[in-house]
């Protein structure tokens, strides 16, 4: 007798205990809501035989990696680029996070503006704004450019496939929690949708070397997958604060796998955008 064997198991997206069936509590940690359907291809005797492929990758004794010297990629805004330790490293997954209105959008339209300057191709995508939306802020901002690809898209299967054909330099998303795979049946914004999400850009930027950077809102309410749960995935973390009714922004990094953690960036934001402060002592001396 054949032994029926399940293509669909249930994996727990907190701790990666495995079900054949949903659970809508984790028994190993605890976590709701944590499961999600992976369908697994061909039957299990069947993975075994799989024939290598050239672009599998093969071990290498470690004293025979390449090193080659870091190429950043600089932004053309300094204070961005110093609190990044010098420039975009290629690859790298980068979290903005910081407040509704605070102006995440605003920085990141200005900084794919800076790298459009330079001769690269850069895409924005916006789960939150039309083309329009994006080009009436862009110029205001006076940071128009050819070089600057902007699309209105929320699914996450027709984003890679875009990147794909696009090949983009630089890559936003903005934001994270408005992303969802349809083959997820949990919200946009929540956690299962958020991490698979993230996971996703992951495993792209790692691939094509293309740096990503991501958006996310902090909100105090807990229902909504805020950034704090992407902070283990991402390779740098950047907080952007301020007081929304004052002009002063500091861009600081709580995280940073190539570069330190010390440096925080000062802009001042009025209605043509963001301005660096590069000396904030005499900005901020009382008069
Ligand atoms: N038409 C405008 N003129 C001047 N300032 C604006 C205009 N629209 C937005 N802003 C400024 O930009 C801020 C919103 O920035 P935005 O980048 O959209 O924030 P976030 O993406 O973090 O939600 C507003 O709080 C306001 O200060
Ligand atoms: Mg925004």
């Amino acid at each position: 007798m054949v032994k029926k064997t399940s293509k669909t198991i249930f994996s727990c997206q907190a701790c990666g205990y495995q079900t054949p069936k949903w659970m809508g509590k984790c028994p190993d940690c605890g976590e709701w809501q944590s499961f999600v359907e992976e369908i697994r291809s061909g039957k299990p005797g069947q993975r075994g035989r799989r024939v290598l492929s050239a672009s599998q990758p093969k071990p290498v004794p470690i004293d025979a990696v390449e090193l080659e010297p870091e190429d950043r990629l600089l932004t053309g805004i300094r204070e961005f680029d110093r609190v990044l330790g010098g420039g975009l490293v290629s690859g790298t997954l980068v979290l903005i996070g910081g407040d509704p209105g605070i102006g995440k959008s605003t920085l990141m339209i200005q900084v794919l503006h800076g790298i459009a300057e330079n001769g690269r191709k850069v895409l924005y995508v916006s789960g939150e704004e039309s083309v329009r939306q994006m080009r009436m802020r862009s110029q205001r901002l006076s940071a128009l450019s050819s070089d600057l690809l902007v699309v209105s898209e929320n699914d996450m299967e027709s984003i890679l496939q875009m990147a794909e054909s696009v090949k983009p330099d630089v890559m936003v998303i903005d934001s994270i929690q408005t992303m969802y795979s349809p083959e997820l049946t949990s919200a946009p914004g929540s956690v299962t949708q958020v991490r698979e999400s993230a996971m996703q850009l992951m495993l792209m930027a790692k691939k094509t070397g293309t740096p990503i950077f991501l958006v996310g809102h902090v909100t105090k309410d807990g229902a909504i997958a805020g950034p704090r749960l992407l902070e283990h995935m991402v390779d740098t973390v950047l907080y952007f604060e301020g007081d929304r009714n004052h002009v002063f922004r500091i861009l600081r990094a709580v995280k940073n796998r190539f570069g330190s953690t010390n440096e925080i960036g000062v802009f001042e934001m009025n209605e043509n955008g963001l301005n660096e402060v590069a000396n904030p002592s005499i900005s901020f001396r009382t008069p």
